[in-house]
């Protein structure tokens, strides 16, 4: 038993790595985790989810002070930014988090390895000058964002991610380039504190992977707030001159070039897995084409002893498949049996409205057979309404004979907390019209939800 330092030693500690460490240590492991940035809990904690949280939230409420949401409510406010504190709460809220984790290793007995870990061998890995023995290993080393060829990321006028969530001013005219999810979350913040937001995106709409229908609601509903879109639109270039950008623009499917000027521009073109430096070449692990480590059903890489979970491996780059991934492993490594159900992971947008999907949109449940659809709008949900809050709806997709669930949207104020009862249904093999005789309590934005099960089979009662 004592042939390895430890029974596992996790790889990275972002959500998916330190969820497993915690769980195997639970079930009695001797577990280490290997991290070199300086706080626990990976890109979601320090750089990611949270931070853009707590920016997305603050800037709500000066948005809703400063476009006269809450003078429509009877509250009279001239907002006045202190972006110095905005800042300041966004740090504290990471510093919290990631102090919590800290705890929480010293609690479950998980030992934190300070430093870069690289396989030596398949048990065999050297982090901070040291070299430790683990019979499984994990690796869960994230992801960091996709560079955009011929464009140098300063952090200062051509950000990423963790750039943005920064910025020590308001920019005049920021060009995101990307109309997925962080370009869509960073700049509805800095839209919402006084920035012209222009998004550049390389496809006909914004938001890839989501349902047909949301994404040309999401994209007129972003247009009503002030975000200029060029859609079907290629970055040629972005030529940095002191504190200014000059970007050349192009149709996507050729055409004549055009030049904007901005003083941010906010690089979001996806995320790649992390495996460079780890020594992969050590153990005879390659990773795949889009640069990530192929797993099986379990977890396992095809070296024995040897697991991968979260961003590095195939699937959505979402914290909570990270962890759900992070639990079922270390349960696969005690010799349990940990399960991922990969066709039921809901998405979710976290601007204003928030947008949220689990399960096939409409047009990949269409490709595998006949379907029903029911939808709602948000402006017959009284409470929504109540709230003004008339934007958006709950779109539901269920197969045609079953009448099982095969997929959920919403574009509602609180998408992201209704679609967790959308997950719930489908993961208990729901049908419709078990949603739709479920009770729902009044008023809440839910309701939308169970009118929309009713609109599957045409009867809801408030449209
Ligand atoms: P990570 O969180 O990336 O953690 C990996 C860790 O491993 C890192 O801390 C890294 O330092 C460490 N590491 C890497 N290599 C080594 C090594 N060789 N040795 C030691 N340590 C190493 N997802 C959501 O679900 N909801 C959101 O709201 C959301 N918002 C986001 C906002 C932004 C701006 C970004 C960038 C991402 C967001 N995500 C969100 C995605 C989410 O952050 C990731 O899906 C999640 O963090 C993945 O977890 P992970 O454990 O696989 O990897
Ligand atoms: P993304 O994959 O969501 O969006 C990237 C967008 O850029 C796509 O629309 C793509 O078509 C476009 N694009 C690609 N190359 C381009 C180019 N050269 N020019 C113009 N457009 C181009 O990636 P994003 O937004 O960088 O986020 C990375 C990941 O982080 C996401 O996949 C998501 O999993 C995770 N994330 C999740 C959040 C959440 O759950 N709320 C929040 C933020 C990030």
């Amino acid at each position: 038993a004592d042939e390895f330092d430890y029974d596992v030693l996790v790889i990275g500690a972002g959500p998916g790595g330190y969820v497993a460490a915690i769980r195997a240590a639970q079930l009695g492991l001797k577990t280490a985790c290997a991290e070199s940035r300086e706080t626990l809990g990976g890109t979601c904690l320090n750089v990611g989810c949270i931070p853009s949280k707590a920016m997305l939230h603050a800037s709500e409420y000066f948005d809703a002070a400063a476009n006269g949401a809450m003078a429509k409510m009877g509250i009279k406010v001239t907002p006045e930014l202190d972006l110095d504190t905005m800042h300041g709460q966004r740090k504290d809220a990471v510093k919290q988090l990631t102090g919590g984790i800290e705890f929480l290793f010293k609690k479950n007995k998980v030992t934190w390895l300070k430093g870069r870990a690289s396989f030596e061998d398949a048990h065999k890995v050297t982090v901070g000058g040291e070299t430790v023995t683990a019979k499984n290993i994990v690796i869960a080393t994230g992801s960091s964002v996709t560079p955009l060829p011929g464009v140098e990321i300063d952090q200062k006028v051509v950000v990423d991610s963790t750039g943005a969530l920064e910025l020590p001013k308001v920019p005049r005219h920021m060009v995101v380039i990307g109309g997925g999810v962080i370009g869509l979350e960073l700049g509805s913040v800095w839209r919402r504190l006084g920035a012209e937001v222009t998004c550049v995106e390389f496809l006909d709409q914004i938001l890839p992977g989501f349902d047909g229908d949301v994404r040309k609601e999401a994209n007129k509903i972003f247009k009503k707030q002030g975000i200029t879109f060029k859609l079907g639109t290629k970055v040629t270039g972005v030529a940095v001159k002191g504190d200014k950008a000059t970007l050349t623009l192009e149709p996507a499917k050729g055409g004549d070039a055009e030049t904007i000027e901005a003083d941010c521009v906010l690089v979001s073109i996806g995320r790649k897995p992390n495996t460079d430096g780890l020594g992969l070449d050590k153990i005879g692990l390659e990773p795949n084409q889009r640069g990530q480590i192929e797993i099986d059903h379990d977890f396992r890489t095809k070296v024995d002893g040897v697991w991968a979970i979260g961003d590095v491996v195939p699937g959505p780059m979402l914290a909570h498949k990270a962890e759900d991934e992070g639990i079922a492993v270390a349960e696969n490594i005690a010799g349990q049996t940990g399960i991922v159900n990969h066709d039921v992971i809901p998405s979710v947008v976290y601007t204003w409205p928030e947008i949220a999907g689990v399960g096939l949109t409409e047009e990949a449940a269409k490709e595998r057979g006949e379907v029903k659809v029911g939808k709602f709008p948000m402006l017959a949900n009284s409470r929504a309404k109540t709230n003004h809050e008339p934007d958006g709806f709950v779109k539901i997709i269920a197969d045609a004979k079953s009448d099982r669930v095969l997929g959920v949207w919403i574009i509602a104020s609180v998408a992201g907390t209704m679609i967790a009862q959308a997950a719930q249904a489908m993961e208990f093999g729901s049908t419709s019209e078990d949603i739709a005789y479920t009770c729902h309590a009044h008023p809440t934005h839910s309701e939308a939800i169970k009118e929309a099960a009713m609109a599957v089979t045409g009867k809801p009662i408030h449209i």
